[in-house]
């Protein structure tokens, strides 16, 4: 079900060079971030018949500070129960799913888009109640979940726009099955952060195959219609920050959409998904995940000998490693 592909913490397209660790960071690469806010984004063009391979865009990560040590026999068998029921929990809705909507897919999206954003604003949910109890910091899963939130509700206002959401019976079922995930993912990150980063990245895994067939099937008629507006808008003409910022795998200001229609609409949107699976992957290893704009904005800044801004982190992994590190520290 769920993609496989190793964690990392950048990688570039095929197409572009194979960039794949900040140390390696060309002094002309940095200048050219630098002066990103000083002129307009020169937008790159998406080939129609570019397909976006997780494998490949998904190298190892190249820190080693992080490097998690091998999982115990016990912890690898907790990890196998942890993702079959993952994949028993997402095979089950995709059945109900493709029940209700197999001719029917804009609904279907809309449904899909608005369960699809509930997983990241229940981890900042999590995130924010253990900053509160001062038992983690770590602002960069708080940035780049939000930025994820931010780019699937870009999904779910482009499927409003198409009328996804006309049938009162489908803004209901999507948003039951919403508040029900919700309170499911707050209760799963809080025991364990991997099955819950796990069952998102089946989740994107799901979004990102449904988008793919649907392009293949539909590819030609999609081509003749205008674009969405909200599409042209989030895509092309705000500020790019938070959607450099949800794409971990890839360096800021590398991806750059054009969209003249339909069919650039959703294949920007399925690049999306493989962006989020990515992402939703390296969350899986403790500590893996860095925001791409702090972890470029470090190298500048030992390059420019300022350092800036530094909080103290506190780390743990669930509700049972805080307590424990908690009582530990106290005593
Ligand atoms: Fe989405
Ligand atoms: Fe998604």
């Amino acid at each position: 079900m769920a993609a496989s592909f190793p964690p990392s913490i950048f990688s570039s397209s095929p197409s572009s060079s194979k960039l794949t660790s900040i140390s390696s960071f060309s002094r002309d690469s940095s200048l050219h971030f630098r002066s990103r806010r000083m002129r307009k984004v020169r937008a790159t063009i998406l080939r129609e018949n570019e397909k976006v391979v997780v494998e490949e865009t998904f190298q190892p990560k190249a820190s080693p500070d992080h490097e998690p040590p091998p999982p115990t026999s016990v912890e690898k068998w907790v990890i196998k129960i942890e993702q079959s029921i993952n994949i028993l929990l997402t095979e089950s809705v995709i059945k109900v799913l493709d029940t209700l909507y197999h001719d029917r897919d804009y609904p279907r999206f809309f449904v899909l888009e608005t369960i699809a954003r509930v997983p990241y604003f229940a981890f900042m949910s999590v995130l924010h109640m253990y900053e509160s109890f001062g038992w983690w910091r770590k602002s960069e899963y708080l940035k780049v979940h939000f930025a994820e939130s931010w780019n699937e509700m870009h999904h779910l206002l482009i499927m409003e726009e198409l009328g996804g959401n006309a049938w009162w019976f489908d803004r209901f079922l999507a948003q039951h099955i919403a508040i029900f995930y919700y309170f499911m993912t707050v209760f799963m990150y809080a025991l364990s952060p991997r099955m819950a980063y796990h069952l998102s990245e089946c989740v994107e895994s799901h979004a990102f195959e449904t988008y793919d067939k649907f392009i293949k099937e539909k590819g030609d008629e999609l081509k003749q219609l205008p674009p969405s507006k909200i599409a042209v808008k989030y895509y092309t003409e705000e500020d790019l920050y938070l959607f450099d910022e949800f794409q971990t795998a890839r360096l800021p200001n590398t991806r750059r959409p054009i969209i003249k229609n339909m069919y650039d609409v959703f294949m920007n949107i399925r690049d999306d998904e493989a962006e989020h699976c990515k992402t939703m992957k390296a969350c899986q290893t403790h500590g893996n995940l860095r925001s791409p704009h702090d972890a470029y904005n470090e190298t500048v800044s030992s390059e420019d000998d300022d350092i800036g801004c530094i909080l103290p982190d506190a780390e743990c992994e669930g509700i049972v490693d805080c307590i424990k590190k908690s009582i530990t520290n106290k005593s």
